[in-house]
C-alpha cells in the first residue's frame, strides 16, 4: 500500500509518500517556520498554525508532483493527529480529511512520537524488535521499550521538567544564538574544550531512568551571568562543547542502562535531539564497546517530517487499521501509560 504521510503539529508542514514495500521513499518535502519564529525566540502557536493552513495544500501538492503520482494511486492516508499544537495538528488532520473523502482512501491519525520511533525502520538496516528508543526532541525526553513494530510500547523513564532540546533552544537564547538553538550549539561545539565549563551532573540517582534538565538550564544562566562579559569565540565554543557533553553524557547513560536492564539488545536514537553530531558519535562509540546495536536514523528524519509519519502509518494501514471522518486532533496523546 502506498501511503501518503502529514505532519504538521507544530512549526514544521510536512508530507511524504512512502512506496507499497513500507520503506522506499518515493518523496519527502519539509517546510519549516523557523524564521517565522526567530524573533520571538520561540515557537508562536497562533503565528505556527496560520501559515500551515495557507501552506498545507501546496506542501501535499508537492510531494504527490515529486513522487510522480496519480493521487488516485494512494492507498492510504496518515496524519499526525497528536500531541503537539492544537491549531497546528488541526491542519494537517483537515486537509487529510478533505484528501480522504475526495479520493475515498482510507485514514490513520498516528502519534507523532511513534512516528519518530518509526524513522529509524527507514535505513537500510532498520532494528528488529524489542529496542529501546530514546526519543529527544523539543517536546519530549523519553525511554521507550518498543516490542513490536507499531507498538505495545512501555514507558521506562522520562524528563521530569525540561526536554532536552527545549534545554538546548534556552541556553542558546541566552547565549544570543537564536532560535531554535541545539544546531547552532551543536556546530560551536566542534572546536571547544569539553572540559572547561563544569556543569552538575544531572539525576545522579543509580537506578533511575528519568531525567531532569531544569538544573542544567539554570547552571547555563549561572554560568553566563558569573563570566559577565559577552561569551564569545573560543570561550563561546568552550561553554557551548561543555554544556553539550553534560547533555549528552547524561542521555545515553540513560539510554544504554535501560537497553541493558530491559534486555532489548538494541538501541535506537529519535528526535530532533538525535540529529546532533556529538550525541550520535558517542552513541555509535558506546555501542561498539558495549556490543549494543544502535541505529541512528538519518539526520533529515530525526527533525519533524512526514516519512517517519508515513512509515508509522504504513505499519498500522497495511493491518487493516482505519480512523473515521470524526478523527481530530489531541493535544495531548502519551504513547505509553
Ligand atoms: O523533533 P523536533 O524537530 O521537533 C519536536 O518534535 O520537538 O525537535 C526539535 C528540537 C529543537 O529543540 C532543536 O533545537 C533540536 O531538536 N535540535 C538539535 C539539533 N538539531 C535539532 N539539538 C541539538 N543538536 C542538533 N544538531
Ligand atoms: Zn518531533
Amino acid at each position: 500500500m502506498i501511503v501518503l504521510g502529514i505532519e504538521s503539529s507544530c512549526d514544521e508542514l510536512a508530507a511524504a509518500v512512502l512506496d507499497s514495500d513500507g520503506r522506499t521513499l518515493r518523496s519527502s518535502v519539509v517546510h519549516t517556520q523557523a524564521d517565522l519564529h526567530a524573533q520571538y525566540g520561540g515557537v508562536v502557536p497562533e503565528v505556527a498554525s496560520r501559515d500551515h493552513v495557507m501552506r498545507v495544500g501546496h506542501v501535499i501538492r508537492r510531494a504527490l508532483a515529486d513522487a510522480a503520482l496519480d493521487p488516485r494511486d494512494i492507498g492510504g492516508i496518515a496524519v499526525t493527529s497528536g500531541p503537539g499544537l492544537i491549531g497546528s495538528l488541526l491542519c494537517g488532520v483537515e486537509a487529510a480529511k478533505g484528501l480522504a473523502f475526495a479520493l475515498k482512501k482510507p485514514i490513520l491519525g498516528v502519534n507523532h512520537l511513534e512516528g519518530h520511533i518509526a524513522a529509524a525502520s527507514l535505513e537500510a538496516e532498520p532494528p528488529e524488535p524489542p529496542f529501546v528508543a530514546l526519543i529527544v526532541s523539543g517536546g519530549h525526553t523519553s525511554l521507550i521499550l518498543v516490542t513490536a513494530h507499531g507498538g505495545p510500547y512501555t514507558r521506562l523513564g522520562s524528563t521530569r521538567d525540561d526536554a532536552a532540546g527545549e534545554c538546548f533552544d534556552k541556553t542558546a537564547k541566552i547565549l544570543g544564538l537564536g532560535y531554535p538553538g541545539g544546531a547552532v550549539i551543536d556546530r560551536l561545539a566542534v572546536t571547544g574544550d569539553a572540559n572547561r565549563f563544569p556543569f552538575p551532573q544531572l539525576m545522579p540517582g543509580k537506578d533511575n531512568l528519568d531525567f531532569s534538565f531544569s538544573g542544567l538550564k539554570t547552571a547555563a544562566v549561572r554560568a553566563v551571568r558569573d563570566h559577565g562579559a559577552p561569551i564569545e569565540g573560543q570561550t563561546l565554543a568552550d561553554f557551548c562543547a561543555s554544556f553539550q557533553d553534560a547533555i549528552v553524557d547524561n542521555l545515553l547513560k540513560k539510554a544504554f542502562r535501560a537497553t541493558k536492564t530491559s534486555g532489548a539488545g538494541a538501541l535506537i536514537l529519535a528526535g530532533g535531539v538525535a540529529a546532533n553530531s556529538r550525541l550520535r558519535a558517542r552513541a555509535l562509540e558506546r555501542g561498539r564497546r558495549e556490543q549494543i546495536r544502535v541505529t541512528l536514523p538519518s539526520r533529515a528524519n530525526c527533525t519533524d517530517n512526514a516519512a517517519m509519519i508515513a512509515r508509522a502509518g504504513w505499519v498500522r494501514l497495511v493491518r487493516g487499521e482505519r480512523d473515521d471522518l470524526a478523527l481530530t486532533a489531541r493535544a495531548h496523546w502519551p504513547i505509553a501509560a
